[in-house]
């Protein structure tokens, strides 16, 4: 699902590794600090907690002397009753396997949906376990230093049906593996806490799938399926077998101030997010570096997702930084058979990273992806800043209808920055896919190499308003700053792009 990365950008980027490696460390390095104050660690202090449905206190103190701060503890009270993982007989020693003590946590749990449900505490500590499932009306709160860690045994994995809008597992015929974390047909389900962790362990998925040792999909680290109501928030996603956070099928999810984290190499098809066939949901305030697409919005697979009939649409997603070195910084497609639409992304820093804000199809896929806003969207050191691509010829099976050509259009580029990007657009548009009603307005993109051909076009229609660098194609209608039509493009079909530079 990747291409290779060039000779000449590994070049740039070994000379470049430890410039750009020194500034991210200090970045971040500040932005750690920041948090850290921000939470404050008072002189020492008492509280109170519900454990086991009878209140107990607990008393704790830090080490720390220089603030004072109202803070109520390692776990805010968020629902009703909580309860503690210890409480079920966990031992976090990083080895002990705590499967059972988060299944009968969430059962626990499971039986207070009248009462506004509960909260599951998971306190500092290495938490190993089998996959397990969440409930509804349910608050998973992880500390700061703790840690849930996914057992390396695929045979503790339970296999779940295929999801109905693929047909089949992504990688292999019939079920895949379920998810680490998984929920479905859930209502009112919040992950969160004081970054604390989720980890995959994908190493060992990773190195099984290369060496073709796998019977079935992969599964993803955190899977909620046919659910609403969803909030994942202020916590730590590490080395995901597979995609790593995947919203199935949902409405109204919360997606907020998460770090999401996997190799940038070798770290197949560890995407950030995968909105697929969900409505209504936010994404924001997030750091996000992996191993393929930092965000990917899908709905289905050609006639599956045809037939399953649900589309993306309703999705904010802002104030994002992320990094894909071998795919890209955000993805609509390749599956989106059940349409994708009005989708805004605005306020995001794509750096480093091999593309930035990518629509992939296919003929095959049908469906449709339109009404998509990308706003303020600053692209630094990148092969390929802004791609439309019609040709993402991979299929489920042979019963994809090949005269089923997706609908491409109403498409708005506004305040696109950044630098060092080689080719800042390639938009390939096809005779029976091509790219309707385009707008790009405030753009200025600082390239690598003055060649000629950099803003590359193929079928598409639409205009730039106002000056923009580099210079568009000739397929673009041209517009003053006033909106005055200047020069109207007559080779809208012209043909310019070079996969070579
Ligand atoms: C709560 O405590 C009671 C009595 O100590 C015990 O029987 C019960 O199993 C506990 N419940 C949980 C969920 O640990
Ligand atoms: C949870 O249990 C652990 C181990 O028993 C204990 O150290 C910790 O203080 C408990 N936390 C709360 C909030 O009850
Ligand atoms: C989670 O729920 C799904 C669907 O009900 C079920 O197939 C699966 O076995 C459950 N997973 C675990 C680990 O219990
Ligand atoms: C983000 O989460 C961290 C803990 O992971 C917390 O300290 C910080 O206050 C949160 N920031 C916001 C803006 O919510
Ligand atoms: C995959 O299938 C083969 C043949 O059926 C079997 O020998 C092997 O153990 C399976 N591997 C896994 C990881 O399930
Ligand atoms: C969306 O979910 C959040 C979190 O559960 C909830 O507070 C909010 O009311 C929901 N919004 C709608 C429109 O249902
Ligand atoms: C995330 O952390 C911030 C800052 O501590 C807090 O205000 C917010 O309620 C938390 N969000 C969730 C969903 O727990
Ligand atoms: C488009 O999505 C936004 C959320 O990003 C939502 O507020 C708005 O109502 C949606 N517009 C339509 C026409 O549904
Ligand atoms: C544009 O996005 C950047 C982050 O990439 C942010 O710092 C800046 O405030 C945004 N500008 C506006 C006008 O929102
Ligand atoms: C073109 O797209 C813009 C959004 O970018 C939309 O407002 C406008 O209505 C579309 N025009 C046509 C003719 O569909
Ligand atoms: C594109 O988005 C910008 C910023 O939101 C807006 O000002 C402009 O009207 C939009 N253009 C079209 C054609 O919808
Ligand atoms: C460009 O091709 C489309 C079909 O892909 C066609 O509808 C349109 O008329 C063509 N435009 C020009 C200017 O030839």
């Amino acid at each position: 699902m990747v291409e290779p990365l060039p000779i000449t950008r590994r070049r740039f980027l070994s000379s470049h590794k430890s410039l750009v490696t020194v500034f991210w460390i200090a970045a971040f390095a500040s932005l750690f600090i920041w948090q850290s104050r921000g939470r404050g660690g008072g002189g020492g202090g008492a509280s109170l907690y519900r454990v086991n449905g009878s209140l107990s206190s607990v008393f704790w103190w830090t080490a720390t002397t220089t603030t004072t701060s109202s803070d109520a503890g390692e776990f805010p009270r968020l629902r009703p009753v909580s309860f503690n993982l210890t409480d079920f007989g966990a031992v976090g020693d990083g080895v002990t396997v705590n499967t059972e003590a988060f299944e009968r946590a969430v059962y626990a749990i499971s039986k207070l949906s009248k009462k506004g449900g509960g909260q599951l505490n998971v306190p500092p500590g290495r938490w190993l376990t089998a996959p397990f499932n969440l409930t509804s009306f349910m608050t998973l709160f992880l500390a700061e230093d703790a840690e849930i860690l996914a057992v390396q045994d695929e045979t503790l994995w339970p296999l779940l049906p295929p999801l109905p809008s693929y047909g089949y597992g992504r990688e292999h015929y019939g079920p895949r593996y379920g998810s680490f974390i998984h929920g479905q047909n859930l209502k009112d389900v919040v992950v969160t806490g004081n970054n604390g962790s989720i980890n995959g362990q994908g190493v060992y998925w990773w190195k099984k799938y290369r060496s073709k040792l796998l019977n079935h999909t992969r599964g993803p680290l955190v899977q909620i399926m046919w659910s609403s109501d969803v909030v994942f928030a202020n916590i730590t996603l590490r080395d995901s077998p597979f995609w790593t956070l995947h919203p199935y099928d949902c409405k109204n999810v919360t997606i907020t101030n998460m770090t999401i984290l996997a190799p940038v190499f070798e770290a197949p098809n560890t995407d950030g997010i995968d909105p697929d066939s969900c409505e209504d949901m936010l994404i924001e305030n997030s750091y996000i570096s992996v191993g393929d697409d930092g965000i990917a919005i899908k709905s289905g697979w050609d006639q599956y997702g045809t037939n399953y009939g649900r589309p993306s649409k309703n999705i904010l997603i802002r104030n994002l930084i992320i990094r894909s070195m071998v795919s890209a910084g955000i993805s609509i497609g390749s599956e989106m058979s059940g349409g994708v639409s009005n989708i805004t992304v605005e306020n995001i820093l794509i750096w480093s990273s091999r593309r930035g804000v990518r629509i992939k199809t296919a003929p095959g896929r049908g469906g449709y992806v339109r009404d998509i806003t990308f706003r303020n969207v600053t692209l630094d050191e990148l092969r390929v800043g802004i791609v439309v691509k019609t040709d993402y010829n991979e299929h489920p099976d042979g019963g994809f209808n090949p005269q089923a050509f997706p609908v491409l259009e109403n498409i708005n580029y506004t305040g696109i920055y950044g630098q060092g990007v080689r080719v800042p657009v390639r938009m390939q548009g096809s005779k029976e896919i091509p790219v309707k009603n385009v707008t790009f307005r405030d753009m200025s993109v600082g390239i690598t190499y003055k060649k000629k051909h950099i803003f590359q076009c193929a079928y598409v229609q639409g205009r730039v308003i106002g000056t923009i660098f580099p210079a568009p194609c000739e397929n673009l209608d041209r517009y003053d700053e006033q909106e005055q039509l200047v020069k109207q493009s007559d080779s809208q079909n012209a043909t310019d792009i070079d996969y070579e530079i």
